[in-house]
């Protein structure tokens, strides 16, 4: 089975973690290796912060409650996104309320954020969906105008930018998912960057049980969302080759839209002139051109030993989400689609050339071949 994604470590990195290992880095407390990952990869984000978590899940955990978002506070986010995201409100006692996706690049549709802004909005995340960052020049504004807290959802962005900036360095704070899948991986782990010296230490303080004066007096309720100093030790050398990670990503990327060119009744992922797409999944969607409904196409693919997965089932239709009170029943009519006719190709960064042009030559005949 061609994996859609795989985790490609070199005997740099292998090193790094013994090095680190060996210096006793085995907790999330001290070491040279987290403090070291966490500005190297703040820096790489264009953020002076960088608070190294236990997940992307807890890292967005973080940040909204060190945003001070609680109990009935609205939070707008992308419809289509890992439901992390809507977790991050939901334990923090806030509302979800789902935007509908935009049909090009997939990301929350901008021009519907200003209609359903209530009293009750304090924030909004916007998941750069794939890789595609969102308009965050255009998402500020909105914010600023609104008064706004953003947080910005990157697990799937690293390196992606909006005219020539990081995603990560808009919002007041931004989160990474260095999960297994991910850009840069260092098995479970996230990161909160963020420019705000006030909110870093927020952050700080919650991330490590928020500790006070005496150490053993607590102040507020923290958490352990502490990532180890060897997980830390794993991701540095990939956050120092990045751009050639994404450079890869981009390759396949390239090498899949040509293959696929010209397929009736696919829809390849686009790139927006103002962006740089780090195309974390080759993402794409059937429509009913291609004569095979998306699940038909999968199973197809299944058969000939090529792994895809469908994109996210919208925040709109998650039964506890509306099942919390003061939840918005609002329509999210290009989410639902997106849920039923898209899916991901094998996108490692080891993928050759070859399998993409097999993968892509399988792709063709499943219009024909039962
Ligand atoms: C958009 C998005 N947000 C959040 C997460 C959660 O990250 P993690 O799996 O590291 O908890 C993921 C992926 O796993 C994701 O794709």
């Amino acid at each position: 089975m061609i994996p859609v994604a795989e985790p490609v470590l070199t005997d740099e990195d292998l090193q790094s973690v013994q090095d680190a290992l060996k210096r006793g880095e085995i907790s999330g407390s001290f070491g040279i290796a987290l403090k070291q990952f966490e500005e190297e990869m703040a820096a790489y984000a264009g953020c002076k912060h960088g608070i190294a978590v236990s997940s992307g899940t807890t890292a967005l955990h973080l940040a909204v409650d060190a945003a001070g978002i609680g109990d009935g506070d609205e939070v707008m986010m992308s419809s289509s996104t890992n439901i992390a995201t809507a977790l991050a409100a939901y334990h923090n006692g806030a509302v979800t309320v789902p935007i509908d996706s935009e049909d090009t690049t997939w990301n929350l549709d901008l021009d519907l954020v200003e209609p359903l802004i209530t009293p009750k909005t304090k924030a909004i995340i916007p998941v750069h969906l794939f890789g595609h960052p969102v308009d965050m020049d255009r998402l500020m504004a909105i914010a600023k105008k609104h008064n706004l807290v953003v947080i910005e959802d990157c697990a799937e962005s690293h390196g992606a930018t909006v005219r020539g900036r990081m995603t990560g360095s808009f919002g007041d704070m931004g989160c990474f998912s260095f999960y297994a899948n991910k850009i840069v991986t260092t098995g479970e782990g996230g990161m909160v960057v963020t420019n705000d010296d006030k909110l870093a230490e927020r952050l700080r303080l919650l991330r490590n049980l928020a500790f006070g004066t005496p150490r053993f007096l607590h102040q507020v309720a923290g958490y352990n969302f502490r990532m180890t100093g060897y997980q830390a030790a794993l991701g540095l050398p990939q956050v120092r080759r990045l751009e050639s990670i994404v450079a890869e990503k981009r390759r396949i990327a390239q090498t899949y839209n040509k293959a696929l060119e010209g397929v009736a009744g696919l829809r390849l992922p686009v790139e927006l002139p103002w962006a740089r797409n780090v195309y974390w999944m080759y993402a794409i969607t059937v429509e009913p051109a291609f004569g095979k409904t998306r699940d038909q196409l999968m199973q197809y693919l299944a058969k000939h030993g090529i792994e895809t997965r469908t994109f996210f089932c919208g925040m709109n239709q998650q039964p506890f989400l509306r099942a919390q009170p003061g939840y918005r029943d609002i329509p999210n009519p290009v989410a639902d689609r997106l849920w039923t006719t898209g899916l991901y190709l094998p996108s490692a960064v080891n993928l050759q050339q070859a399998s993409i042009e097999q993968i892509s030559e399988r792709i063709r005949l499943a219009r024909t071949e039962a």
